[in-house]
């Protein structure tokens, strides 16, 4: 060879740099992959997202600070989603949309093929996203005052939107028992009272990354039918089952089960659509249905045709797509697992089964927010406090492979740092971390958005 030096990088692999001086030579720098395969998938690619009116990517708008909190990815939507939606736009007409031929028989067929459930078209609801549709779920049943349960740590609007209905939110804080987070059955059916009416369930559970069995499933909504109480079950999370596991649809228990199940679905989460506000609900039962559509006609409004569009081509045409997803995911998954539990000290997180979300236990590192802490090291990491889950921080883990190393050497370099410098310094609470409220942050125009603007 030729040359004075060389250099071996394997690009996609989680990397462990060695650099060697070779004497009279250049540089030697060799980088080897660990567990993570080398990839070089559509994922990798990283797409500058910054002054495109991203929520996620605004909230640092001029700072170094790596955006992984909200849950949207930073991948492209599947090619035929985007030439579908381009159809409409070409088409240029865009009044308000009724659902598109072929569209509810699509869901129908998905969740039978999926989930082995059968279900009537009539039963789907569209909605402009699942969290008004959780709030009208909570107008829709019961009366003032009433209670509606839910199990924490969990997806804040859950929180919210009892009181939005002027309904008391009842608590149970989930247990973790090996390594994993569970239902509290017995605390569960000690909350219950004559005003019980709702319980919501995330399934795959956000933040947790749970996705339930059976037997859980069942031990929930027995006594719910026991002491009529409905269920709305928010399983938008469904199609992104990391495991070799088998998504359950709680209403796939029993017909009776279903007639008392309000269930939650979306394209949204697996294809990246999140900025389309699109999601339905399922109802089985006639009575359900009507009070939910007659509240729901007096709270939102109705979904888009490009929401109806992306979710059909999404549904339809992008399977490959999402199977090529789920297996970066999965290594995304393995990385910072190995990485949060092995490489950074005070960190740990459970295995993840479902979702792109790790929820990480910062209660070792003994700062008072954890949130600030890591923005001060460049990573925007979302509140485990808005989720009634003091201490953990929760992180987005689909993002190209080579940002998501940056987010955890970033991680790493400040924890190991702090670890070092104790005793603890005061760190300012980070404004962020007040309250769930991203959508009431107002982005800056950067001079990139003026220029996005105007393509
Ligand atoms: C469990 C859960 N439900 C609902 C939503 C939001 O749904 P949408 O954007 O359709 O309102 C999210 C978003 O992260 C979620 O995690």
């Amino acid at each position: 060879m030729s040359c004075k030096g060389f250099a071996i990088a394997v690009v996609g692999r989680e990397i462990e740099r060695s650099v060697f001086l070779v004497p009279g030579l250049w540089v030697v720098v060799l980088e080897i992959g660990r567990n993570e395969q080398m990839n070089n998938s559509e994922f990798d690619t990283v797409i500058d997202r910054r002054g495109t009116g991203s929520l996620k990517w605004n909230r640092y708008t001029g700072r170094d600070i790596i955006p992984v909190w909200i849950a949207d990815m930073d991948f492209q939507v599947p090619l035929p989603v985007r030439q579908a939606i381009h159809r409409y736009i070409d088409f240029g007409v865009l009044g308000y949309a009724d659902v598109i031929d072929g569209l509810n028989e699509a869901v129908v067929e998905k969740l039978k093929v999926d989930f082995g459930w059968e279900i009537d078209a009539s039963w789907i609801i569209w909605s402009p996203g699942l969290v008004p549709a959780l709030n009208v779920a909570c107008c829709a049943v019961g009366a003032d005052g009433d209670e509606i349960v839910t199990f924490t740590p969990i997806y804040p609007p859950f929180l919210n939107a009892p009181e939005n209905a002027r309904k008391k939110l009842i608590e149970i804080p989930l247990c973790h028992k090996d390594g994993s987070y569970t239902f509290d059955i017995e605390e569960f059916e000690q909350s219950i009272s004559p005003k019980t009416r709702l319980v919501m369930l995330c399934n795959p559970h956000n933040p947790v990354g749970r996705v339930y069995k059976k037997k859980e499933l069942e031990a929930i909504a027995e006594i719910c039918l026991k002491n009529n109480i409905i269920m709305c079950s928010d399983e938008i999370f469904c199609d992104l089952i990391l495991d070799e596991k088998k998504h359950i649809p709680i209403a796939t228990l029993s017909d009776r089960v279903a007639g008392n199940t309000i269930t939650f679905m979306a394209s949204c989460k697996t294809y990246n659509l999140g900025g389309l506000n699109c999601g339905y609900v399922i109802i089985p039962n006639e009575k359900i249905r009507e009070k939910f559509l007659a509240k729901k006609t007096e709270i939102i409004s109705r979904m888009g045709i490009l929401g109806f569009a992306a979710t059909l081509a999404a549904y339809t045409q992008s399977s490959d797509w999402r199977e090529k997803l789920l297996e970066y995911l999965r290594q995304n998954r393995n990385l910072v697992t190995r990485y949060i539990n092995e490489e950074i000290p005070a960190l740990s997180m459970d295995h993840v089964e479902a979702t792109f979300l790790a929820w990480i236990d910062a209660r070792k590192l003994k700062v008072p927010d954890p949130v600030a802490f890591f923005e001060n090291a460049g990573v925007g990491m979302q509140d485990g406090r808005e989720f009634h889950g003091d201490g953990f921080v929760r992180l987005n883990f689909g993002s190209p492979r080579k940002t998501l190393l940056k987010v955890l050497n970033r991680m790493k370099t400040a924890v190991k740092k702090h670890l070092k410098s104790l005793p603890l310094i005061a760190i300012p609470r980070s404004p962020s971390a007040e309250r769930y409220a991203p959508y009431a942050k107002q982005s800056r125009h950067s001079k990139r958005s003026k220029e996005f603007q105007s393509k």
